[in-house]
């Protein structure tokens, strides 16, 4: 699906930068980083080690302009990957925190669970995984009820509560932001 870059950070990881979760010392990965708000708002805060993946060229492309113009290049390497296939592009426990903020709900039910083996994998053990997820996604899979995060990440994690929101986002062809209503989750890896 083509993607309209979202025109602000997530209010979830400012205020885990806020409230010292999210150090500056942590290895931090964001999958489906997209056109790298997240990843570049990060190193702009003073995270030292940020790396975005994503499947979008164009998007990574993107993502390193708003890098450079940031100044924070030096912070920030944009991958080209499959977040479907993470062992492929980054070893085990290669970092302490993920993102997937608007990510996982563009995943088919089938690809889920090799998506959650993988994040589990290069995460640190006890990394945080936060999860900002369009609700309503997985209602026609689970009798009407949203079960977010989704079950293969229930499995592997150990999260708080889960509260919706909402997000700012740029459809394509609109030039004022919409609002995308989320469900929030934050979880400490288990393996
Ligand atoms: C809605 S955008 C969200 C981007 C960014 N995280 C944000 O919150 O603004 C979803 C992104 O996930 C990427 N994506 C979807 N499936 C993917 C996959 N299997 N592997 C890597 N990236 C994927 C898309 O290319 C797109 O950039």
């Amino acid at each position: 699906m083509p993607y309209a870059p979202r025109p602000a950070p997530s209010p979830v990881v400012a205020a885990l930068v806020a409230a010292g979760v999210i150090t500056r010392d942590d290895r931090v990965v964001d999958l489906g980083c997209g056109t790298g708000t997240d990843a570049v708002a990060l190193a702009r805060w003073g995270v030292r080690s940020v790396t975005g993946v994503d499947k979008d060229r164009r998007a990574l492309a993107a993502a390193r302009r708003r890098a450079k113009a940031a100044r924070v290049a030096r912070h920030v390497s944009f991958v080209h990957g499959d977040v479907t296939r993470l062992g492929d592009a980054f070893q085990a426990r290669s970092f302490d925190v993920a993102l997937d903020t608007l990510l996982a709900n563009n995943l088919r039910a089938d690809e889920i669970e090799a998506y959650a083996r993988g994040v589990s994998r290069i995460l640190a053990r006890g990394g945080l995984l936060v999860v900002q997820e369009r609700v309503h996604r997985w209602a026609h899979e689970s009798e009407g009820k949203d079960v977010l995060p989704m079950p293969p990440l229930l499995a592997r994690f150990d999260f708080g509560s889960t509260v919706t929101t909402a997000v700012p986002e740029a459809p394509l062809g609109l030039r004022d932001p919409h609002f995308a209503r989320v469900a929030v989750s934050v979880g400490r890896n288990r393996a």
